[in-house]
């Protein structure tokens, strides 16, 4: 087993890339980049799509067989014939070359470039091989390939050993647009009573690649994209973690159910979920017409 990530078949090539990209994001954050809208309130900048297509280029300048999804892009062929993609054997990449958009076009620096590589056999059985993804705020190269464990610069990473919910930091994400459709705000709500707090920090790549280096203890979230969750979730295995869906079953990347832990506490967490989903044990939230009531009657609101 190689020691180092620099021993790798992909990852040297994909850090890389994702280190170029990042550098590149680095020039438009720190210039604070003008704001552009994609639809309701999806913020897209110059940097994601100057971010992707740089990725783009690398990709198919080093493995011209290889396809690629990209967030901005789509769907791209590869830019070789005899790719297999007629029977869709072969290398597939998915590439989201801005996660955390939002932050970025806000000057919040969490935010980060994803690169996961996935193979599929003659038989289409599709496996992920490899992953990085890159923070530029912090230097901070995530990384990891089947079977060869996960790296966080070079040094081998693990999920924590926290083994109870009370005790847990665990994360989720709210989507930039239509909130309404998913009702994360009722988990976001029960789980900030039942662990030590729920983080919202708008980059699932980096939440996935959290907890498998143990900052989180689990992370989960509706409606994600393969671009977003391809990389983090090798990470998580390869930390030793577990990656599934809601209910505990098989992950899938197109499922749009993303729910990682530590693996000690899935099964803790994954009952809550149920409670929830069925409608049980809801707390009720403080009313804030109680609560301003009260705050202008000069009482104090109980605690
Ligand atoms: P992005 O920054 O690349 O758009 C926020 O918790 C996460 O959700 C981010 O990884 C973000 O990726 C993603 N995201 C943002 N808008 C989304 C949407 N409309 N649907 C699904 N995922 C979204
Ligand atoms: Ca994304």
């Amino acid at each position: 087993m190689p020691s180092n990530p620099s021993e790798f078949e992909f990852v040297p090539a994909m850090s890389t890339i994702a280190r170029e990209a990042g550098a590149l994001l680095m020039e438009y954050f720190r210039r604070r980049v003008k704001i552009e809208y994609k639809g309701e309130a999806d913020l897209v900048t110059e940097a994601d799509r100057n971010s992707e297509a740089l990725v783009v280029g690398r990709i198919r300048e080093l493995f011209p067989t290889h396809t690629i999804l990209g967030e901005e892009s789509g769907s791209l062929a590869a830019s070789q014939s005899g790719s297999g993609s007629e029977t869709k054997a072969g290398y597939h990449w998915y590439v989201d070359p801005l996660d955390g958009t939002t932050n970025f076009a806000h000057g919040y620096p969490v935010f980060c470039v994803s690169l996961g590589l996935e193979y599929t056999d003659a038989a289409g059985v599709a496996k992920r091989v490899a992953g990085v993804v890159y923070d530029p705020t912090r230097d901070e190269l995530f990384s990891a390939e089947l079977g060869r464990g996960a790296y966080l610069n070079s040094v081998k990473t693990n999920v924590s050993a926290t083994s109870r919910l009370s005790d847990c930091l665990i994360a989720t994400g709210f989507p930039s647009q239509k909130r309404h459709k998913n009702p994360n705000i009722y988990f976001y709500h029960q789980l900030t009573l039942k662990t030590h707090g729920v983080r919202r920090a708008g980059s699932a790549a980096l939440d996935l690649c959290y907890v498998a280096c143990g900052r989180y203890d689990g992370f989960w979230e509706f409606n994600l994209n393969p671009w977003d969750t391809a990389a983090g979730a090798l990470m998580v295995q390869e930390a030793g973690g577990v990656i599934t869906n809601f209910a505990g079953g098989p992950f899938d990347i197109a499922s749009r159910e993303v729910f990682a832990t530590n693996g000690l506490v899935h099964d803790a967490l994954k009952q809550e979920f149920e409670e929830i989903f069925a409608g049980r044990g809801l707390e009720p939230l403080p009313s804030p017409v109680g609560h301003a009531r009260e705050s202008a009657a000069g009482t104090k609101p109980r605690p």
